[in-house]
């Protein structure tokens, strides 16, 4: 019988734990998901609250006279195929930031496929469109601009106008030493939108410690927004915006409203995996009373229906007319204050 050498045990064991600690750390450095998700916001957060919620910041600290440049482009139809369609004629400022419509009318009078999102606060949405298929508030701009159902324009034939207008190219030199470009314009549109949070809701004063300026209906409606669960979908600053989640989960919203189209696949049109079809990013919030219609198919325009729909069809719940009321009452202590917004609670 050999002796025994506990030393080679001991290299070998030694040897296999350094393995396994070595590949242990590599697979978890490197094991993400073919799509990170990104859930950094846009603009910094000035609060330590442990609320599910946080307030939009009071300010946001942006190159003003690029804000102003987008603010021109944003509601210019010369960025359109036939100079008659501007991203303001379907995210009307003082209509929240959307066209009130059930789907968008483009250049020609054509009909789009899904409701307009509202533009503002979007820049912390940790994606853009319902489906998520832009990365961010630059990656966004070619879609409406080159679609047929919207601006029906071309990167260079918006350029080429853009040029030949003095006041343009006379701007565009000020603020950016490269002039007119395709991402000079998309910076600084972006640059606009970013511009557009709303901060101040009722909400928000109340997240930041004021007590009184929700009331005792409106609390209660955020208790329930919270225990039933709505709250793990829409959270964080936006109150939605920075998770994809199936429409549908608790039963089946498709089959039951029928006539299903391509817009209904949502995120599964972007990746094409099976898991991804009726997914969509959950959208903000914020200013939802301002709005209506509600959801990418535009099937409900009341936000007592929408949180009807959402308690069956997300939640496995039949809400009562009493508890709709007051979460609905809590939806709108989230409208919030924008210049160039109309607030009905102001006016
Ligand atoms: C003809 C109507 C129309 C025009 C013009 C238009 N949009 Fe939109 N916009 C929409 C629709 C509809 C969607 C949703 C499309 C989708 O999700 O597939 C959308 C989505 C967006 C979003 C994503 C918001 C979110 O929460 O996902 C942003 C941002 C946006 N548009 C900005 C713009 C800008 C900037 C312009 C001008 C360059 C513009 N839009 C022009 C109709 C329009
Ligand atoms: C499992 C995730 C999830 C839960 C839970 C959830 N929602 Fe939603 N919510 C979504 C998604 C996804 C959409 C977008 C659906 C669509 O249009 O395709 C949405 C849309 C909405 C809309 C319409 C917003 C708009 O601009 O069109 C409202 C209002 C809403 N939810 C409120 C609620 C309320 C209130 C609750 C709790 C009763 C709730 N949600 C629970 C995921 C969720």
């Amino acid at each position: 019988m050999p002796k025994h050498n506990y030393s080679v045990y001991i290299t070998i064991a030694l040897t296999a734990l350094f393995i396994i600690v070595l590949f242990g750390s590599f697979y978890l450095a490197f094991n993400t998901t073919s799509e990170p998700i990104d859930t950094t916001l846009a603009f910094p957060v000035e609060t330590d609250s442990r609320e599910p919620i946080l307030p939009i910041p009071l300010t946001v600290n942006l190159d003003e006279r690029k804000v102003d440049l987008g603010r021109q482009l944003f509601s210019d139809p010369i960025l359109s195929g036939d100079g008659t369609v501007s991203c303001w004629t379907c995210h009307n400022l003082s209509l929240g930031g959307t066209d009130s419509l059930d789907v968008s009318i483009g250049i020609n009078g054509r009909q789009g496929e899904i409701n307009a999102p509202t533009v503002f606060n979007a820049g912390y949405n940790f994606r853009q469109f319902w489906d998520g298929r832009a990365i961010d508030l630059e990656d966004q701009i070619d879609g409406p601009l080159t679609s047929d159902f919207e601006m029906g324009s071309s990167w260079d034939d918006v350029v080429s106008r853009l040029e030949d207008d003095e006041t343009y190219s006379q701007l565009f030199s000020i603020e950016y030493p490269d002039g007119i470009s395709p991402n000079n314009i998309r910076h600084a549109l972006a640059t606009f939108q970013e511009s557009l949070i709303t901060p101040n809701a009722r909400f928000d004063q109340y997240l930041r410690g004021d007590e009184n300026a929700i009331t005792d209906e409106e609390k209660r409606g955020y208790q329930l927004f919270q225990s039933y669960g709505c709250i793990s979908c829409h959270q964080g600053i936006n109150i939605g915006g920075n998770l994809f989640q199936r429409f549908g989960i608790m039963a089946d919203y498709f089959a039951d409203r029928g006539n299903i189209t391509e817009a209904d696949y949502g995120r599964f049109n972007v990746t094409g995996f099976e898991e991804d079809r009726y997914v969509f990013k959950v959208p903000s919030l914020r200013n939802v009373e301002l709005t209506s219609p509600y959801f990418h198919d535009a099937s409900v325009s009341t936000l007592e229906d929408a949180v009807l729909t959402m308690g069956y069809y997300q939640l496995g719940l039949n809400l009562t007319d009493d508890e709709i009321g007051s979460i609905v009452a809590f939806l709108k202590t989230l409208t919030g204050e924008h210049p160039e917004m109309n607030n009905p609670a102001e006016s």
